[in-house]
């Protein structure tokens, strides 16, 4: 696995001819409850599909007037029951129609704030995808505009609105109906493919606005043989496994233990990119420990499978995507849509049974932008940044991490990939910095270098 630096993780070569200027004029869009609220969709991936369908089926008088990608036919199939809607490949032109209320935000990870952030300052309520951000820093500037210009954001982690979520808080904590907690693990395991290694860098595909759809990330070249959905993958555009899936169980482990806006006291993590010979950056094996206010989170993502060849993804204890909170008298088991108590001999003593929350989410964003109350919200943008940020924190550990061991697993022989293991870092409650000596690279990871033209505005 590559060592990588924060150049690579910056990306910072040289980046495309400015684009044209962002700002827009703040406008305010109250709704009234019978009012019909006009939305768009920024990013015609799956997600974007799957968001707007959660708001079709559980909103009432709401229409889909834009479509906007930089790959136009992404956003003409996403919009296709929508024929009289605009579609466009740079969405900012949807943003100056005052009819549009609210934008569904299902870019790749590294526009998510910008784009939230025109949206805001265009007077248009937003609903952005999980991971919140690319870095903290940015993550901050979107609660900065939601308060600045009195939006009502929301970030996509649908199981938030999952009704079992406030029953499992007050089974552990009102009833304590387990006991102290005592640790907390967090898995996902599941098993993704190599993503290929080009010789020549892929040639983007006809037709896409590419510097749209680079926007505020480095024009590097692609080594990977797709040229959507595995940005997830590589450093300048996604946030690895740990913004995609660990965002989601994460923050459904913090939530119910911590239940409450913090950072994690410090943070120790590192992990590798694994067996896979490909153009992949992210890790496939990352392991994180976080210190909280009261017990201890051990996190785990791996996406290669248990052995050379196997097509299970390893053994874990409870679900393959979920978290554990160990109690002195058993364990809840918890995982999208379900959980399940078990005491110290292992006999279920409680199930929860819920769904993945989709629909349900989208809809409270609607009554909270229908009643302008933020309060209302279940991952009002504020909470998520929190939440977000964890993960964010997690990529940093294993970017700041050192080749660790290698020498002594070398003088056995054995090739363990180089296996990153970050110090145990201090952070400061207020700032969310990292305090102590040796901590200026993994602080200088907190926000990242925009391309020119596409700058993330400082809002704080
Ligand atoms: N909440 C969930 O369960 C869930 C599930 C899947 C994905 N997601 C999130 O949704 C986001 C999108 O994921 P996906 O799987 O749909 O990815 P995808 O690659 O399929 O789609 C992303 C789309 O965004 C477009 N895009 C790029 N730049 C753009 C710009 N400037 N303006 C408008 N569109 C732009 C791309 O061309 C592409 O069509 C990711 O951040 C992901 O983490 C959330």
């Amino acid at each position: 696995m590559k060592n990588f630096t924060r150049r690579q993780f910056l990306g910072v070569s040289a980046g495309l001819a400015a684009a044209a200027t962002v700002a827009m004029p703040g406008r305010i869009s109250a709704q009234n409850v019978n009012d019909r609220v006009n939305m768009a969709v920024i990013g015609c991936g799956v997600r974007g599909g799957q968001d707007m369908n959660g708001f079709e089926r559980t909103c009432q008088n709401i229409d889909f007037i834009g479509f906007a990608d930089p790959d136009l036919g992404r956003a003409k199939n996403t919009g296709r029951k929508h024929p009289n809607a605009a579609f466009v490949t740079d969405f900012r032109k949807l943003l100056e129609d005052d009819n549009l209320n609210a934008v569904v935000v299902t870019t790749p990870d590294h526009w998510h704030c910008l784009a939230a952030i025109l949206a805001m300052q265009a007077g248009k309520d937003v609903y952005v995808e999980k991971p919140l951000a690319h870095t903290p820093w940015e993550g901050r500037q979107v609660v900065n505009a939601a308060r600045k210009y009195d939006k009502i954001c929301q970030m996509g982690a649908q199981q938030f609105s999952d009704a079992i979520q406030p029953q499992i808080k007050d089974f552990v904590h009102k009833d304590k109906a387990l006991g102290e907690m005592k640790s907390v693990a967090v898995n996902h395991y599941s098993i993704r493919q190599p993503i290929g290694k080009r010789e020549t860098p892929l040639p983007i595909p006809a037709g896409i606005d590419y510097d749209m759809w680079l926007g505020p990330a480095q024009d590097l070249p692609l080594y990977r043989n797709n040229f959507h959905y595995d940005w997830h993958w590589m450093w300048n555009t996604g946030t690895g496994e740990m913004g995609n899936w660990g965002v989601h169980v994460l923050g459904d482990a913090v939530n119910n233990t911590l239940n409450t806006m913090v950072y994690p006291k410090s943070i120790m993590g590192g992990g590798a990119r694994l067996f896979y010979n490909d153009a992949g950056e992210t890790p496939n094996l990352h392991f994180v420990y976080f210190e909280t206010a009261n017990v201890p989170i051990v996190l785990g993502l791996s996406t290669v499978p248990s052995a050379p060849g196997a097509k299970n993804a390893g053994k874990y204890v409870g679900a393959s995507s979920g978290y554990v909170i160990y109690c002195e008298g058993g364990q809840l088991r918890g995982q999208r849509g379900s959980a399940v108590a078990v005491d110290n001999d292992g006999k279920v003593i409680r199930s929860f049974k819920g769904t993945s929350g989709d629909g349900t989410h989208q809809k409270n964003f609607m009554d909270a932008v229908r009643a302008h109350d933020r309060s209302i919200l279940n991952l009002e943008i504020e909470k998520a940044y929190y939440f977000a940020t964890w993960c964010n924190l997690a990529n940093i550990a294993f970017l700041a991490g050192k080749p660790n061991m290698k020498e002594i697993v070398g003088a056995y022989n054995v090739t363990l990939g180089e296996t990153m293991l970050s110090p145990q870092m201090v952070i400061d409650p207020e700032t969310g910095r990292f305090v102590g000596d040796g901590m200026d690279f993994a602080n200088s990871l907190l926000k990242r270098e925009y391309r020119k033209g596409f700058e993330v505005p400082d809002l704080s």
